[in-house]
Formats: C-alpha cells, sequence, structure tokens
C-alpha cells in the first residue's frame, strides 16, 4: 500500500499579476508550492511527491522543496500545456507499487493535512474516485446566449440596447444538491491510469482539457464520491485570494 501525491504546480502567475510562476510567489515567507507540499508530506499518509512544474523553473523548485526538508521524496517533472497534461506527466513517473494517487493543486496552498488523510481513507476505504466537496453558498444558474429577440418578443418595441448585453437563464438546479469541488482528489491509481489514457486527445488544447481528474473518471462512467471539503482549501487565484490566505495562516496556522 504506496500512496503519491501528484501536486500540479505548473501554472502561470499571471493572474497573480507575478513574475514567477504561481506556486513560487511567497506567502509569509515560503513559496505556495511548499506551504501545500508540507501540508501533503505531513498528513501521515503519503509517501512521495511529484510535482509537475513550468520546464523553465525546475531548478527553482527543486531547491525550494529540497530546502523544506519535507520528510518524504519529492521529484519534480517538467509539466505540460494544460493542467491535465501537468498531472499526466507526473503520473507517467508514479513507481509501479504505488496503488493509490491523490491529485492536488499547488494553488489550494492551505489544504490542511486532515483533508489529504480523509480522502485517502474514503479510497483505501474501496471508493475508488474521492473528491472534497463543499456547499456552494450562492444561487447558481445555468446561462446561454440571449439571442436576438429575447427582449424584443415580450416588451414590444423595446430595442436591447448596445452595451446592456445580457445572458438568459436558462436553468436553476437546486442548490442544495451542488458542491465546490476542491482538491486534493484520491484516486486507485489503476483507475487514474485509465482516465487519463482516455482523455489523453483533449491535455494539449487547454480550453478541452480537462479542469480536474476526477472529471475524467466521470467521463468513463465510473462513480466519483464526494467527502466534506475544508474552507481552507480555497483556491489562489487573485492578489486578493493571496491577500485572504495571509489571514487564515495567521488566524490557523
Ligand atoms: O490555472 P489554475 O489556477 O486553474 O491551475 C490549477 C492548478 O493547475 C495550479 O496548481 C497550476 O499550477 C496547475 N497547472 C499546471 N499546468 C498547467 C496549468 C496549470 O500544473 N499547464
Amino acid at each position: 500500500m504506496t500512496t503519491a501525491a501528484i501536486l500540479t504546480a505548473a501554472g502561470s502567475g499571471t493572474r497573480l499579476g507575478h513574475v514567477l510562476p504561481k506556486a513560487l510567489v511567497p506567502l509569509a515567507g515560503e513559496p505556495l508550492v511548499v506551504h501545500a507540499a508540507r501540508r501533503l508530506a505531513s498528513c501521515g499518509v503519503v509517501d512521495l511527491v511529484v510535482v509537475p512544474a513550468p520546464g523553465d523553473h525546475l531548478a527553482a523548485f527543486e531547491s525550494v522543496l529540497s530546502a523544506a526538508d519535507l520528510g518524504v521524496p519529492v521529484t519534480v517533472v517538467t509539466g505540460g500545456m494544460s493542467r491535465q497534461a501537468s498531472v499526466a506527466a507526473a503520473l507517467a513517473t508514479v513507481p509501479p507499487d504505488v496503488d493509490v494517487v491523490l491529485v492536488h493543486d499547488a494553488a489550494r496552498s492551505l489544504a490542511p493535512s486532515s483533508l489529504a488523510e480523509r480522502v485517502v481513507q474514503a479510497v483505501r476505504a474501496g471508493r475508488r474516485a474521492v473528491v472534497p466537496g463543499v456547499p456552494v453558498p450562492d444561487t447558481v444558474v445555468e446561462v446561454g446566449p440571449e439571442g436576438p429577440t429575447a427582449v424584443e418578443d415580450r416588451v414590444p418595441g423595446t430595442v436591447a440596447t448596445a452595451g446592456a448585453t445580457a445572458e438568459l437563464v436558462t436553468g436553476n438546479p437546486d442548490r442544495s444538491v451542488l458542491r465546490s469541488v476542491q482538491t486534493p482528489q484520491g484516486f486507485d491509481r489503476a483507475l487514474l491510469d485509465r482516465a487519463h489514457a482516455a482523455g489523453a486527445h483533449r491535455a494539449g488544447d487547454e480550453s478541452l482539457a480537462a479542469t480536474d481528474d476526477a472529471s475524467l473518471v466521470a467521463a468513463l462512467g465510473e462513480p466519483v464520491h464526494v467527502v466534506p471539503g475544508d474552507a481552507a482549501a480555497v483556491k489562489i487565484t487573485t492578489p486578493r485570494d493571496l491577500a485572504l490566505a495571509r489571514l487564515l495562516l495567521e488566524e490557523h496556522g
């Protein structure tokens, strides 16, 4: 029984307004990728960590991760054009004796160790694909194009003015059955291998690639299970998220 964690870190820092890759951006003096890796390594159920990183920053990732002295082996590999491609590149290097794989985003840097532990436990208990999920606080709607006549048809004589573009609500899903999906997600290794092989044709195009691994498993028609997520596992995307993460770290460590 060996568990590997893939920690995706090959994204750019553009939306954070940084020249550094996002995962190297410091939070309280340590790069985001180190915060995430430390929490994975200390959960007690992860035996090795593989980090897909931008090809032109491999040495910097290796240096900050080895300086962090995480207590489990950490390897850095070149990531891909999309998150999906980065996970596939890392998965290809995971040793054959690994039977459970966690996939986590360095951007969810403060996801606590207890969350990784909960996900691995659920996989080891027989659920072959497990994601953390949290309830959705907002009312969520589905939308489609408004179409040229949507306003004129209902209010005769009205013309939708330029600049007042809008979409049309096409569905009102029941909020109580919706969940926001987080990482780390956990998988039976053979199932994750199969899901990535089946979805490989999408990996090279960021607009077609899967945004998480559970959706690749679901596309095979296999069940995906949801365990309770954690508010601290929010994704850090914007400078505001980084400021929030700093506050969370001060409050909870
Ligand atoms: O861009 P976004 O925040 O959705 O990325 C989610 C995660 O996927 C991040 O941890 C990012 O580093 C990673 N990623 C990757 N390879 C890419 C794009 C994103 O590993 N090509």
